[in-house]
């Protein structure tokens, strides 16, 4: 049996899931990285090799095959690459109406956002509650804490599953010394706007709103070691979830209607 431990980050290839890697390596953890562009997780994986002198390894993978997470595991099985750190990254906006868009869209972010991001959890979990220790990151938003919009119509559903979910394993986790995170980010500087098409809607946003991958990444992980069951990033993230907890529900169901509208992107724009 390897000695050697490995975080497994999902989305890996771009955005947040490229600063875990940066960061994580940096702090001398071997990687397996996944996501589907090959060739980016290749450079990325011989990069990080190189800089850091970790082992870096990576698997294409489409997250949308509900066989997806069985394979991974399979192959971390097979090459002997214990997993003692988690990150379920991978994720991405369906902008427009709900009715417009069609199924098997819906059903990949179903499978890639909620049916990735438990199956692997399921898969990777028991090895950590066994050896008593380990950590499991879940990238949720602040969509999940803030009221629902009008648009992106199962991405704030999924998110606020996501947090509860993690939540519930945090507390199961921490008898165990597995430590189990929500991370709650609000806009950050990715390539999320762009894969979904409304990054010049958001370039109207005060920048003010808007935070790095890497200052997200840096607070994700602090609290991941400090097991904190939810981590919300930047005080104008958590005054905006503290606000959605104080001010009386129609008020700020209101609020973030009228205000979110401006910036909705329809199916047929
Ligand atoms: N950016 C924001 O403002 C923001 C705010 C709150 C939460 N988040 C959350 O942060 C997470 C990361 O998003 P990001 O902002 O870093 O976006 P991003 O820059 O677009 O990166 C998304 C990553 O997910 C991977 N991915 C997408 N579909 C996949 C699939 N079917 N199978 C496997 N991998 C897939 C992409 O890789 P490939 O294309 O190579 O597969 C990419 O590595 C998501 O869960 C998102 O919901 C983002």
């Amino acid at each position: 049996m390897s000695q050697k431990h490995f975080a497994l980050i999902t989305g890996a290839s771009a955005g947040l899931g490229l600063a875990f890697a940066n960061q994580l390596a940096a702090q001398k953890h071997n990687l397996i990285l996944v996501a589907r562009r090959s060739q980016r997780l290749h450079d990325i994986a011989q990069g990080l090799q190189a800089k850091h002198g970790i082992e870096a390894v990576y698997i294409v993978a489409d997250l949308a095959d509900t066989n997806a997470p069985d394979l991974i595991y399979k192959q971390c099985q097979e090459n002997d690459w214990p997993v003692s750190m988690l990150i379920n990254n991978a994720g991405y906006g369906v902008p427009g109406d709900f009715d417009q868009v069609d199924w098997a869209t819906h059903q990949a972010q179903l499978n890639v956002m909620l049916n990735g991001l438990v199956k692997l959890t399921y898969l990777f979990y028991p090895a950590m509650k066994k050896a008593g220790r380990g950590g499991i990151l879940q990238v949720a938003s602040l969509a999940g804490l803030a009221p629902p919009t009008a648009g992106h119509t199962l991405y704030g559903p999924m998110k606020s599953f996501v947090i509860k979910f993690a939540h519930s394993l945090h507390l199961e986790g921490k008898d165990f010394g597995v430590h189990v995170t929500a991370v709650c980010p609000g806009f950050t500087y990715t390539e999320f706007h762009d894969v979904n098409g409304t990054r010049n809607r958001m370039n109207k946003l005060s920048k003010s709103l808007w935070m790095s991958a890497d200052e997200v990444v840096e607070q994700a992980l602090h609290a991941l070691a400090q097991n904190k069951a939810i981590k919300i990033n930047g005080w104008r993230n958590q005054l905006i979830a503290l606000m959605t907890r104080l001010l009386p529900d129609k008020l700020i169901r209101a609020l973030f209607h009228s205000n979110i509208q401006k910036y909705r992107k329809r199916s047929h724009d």
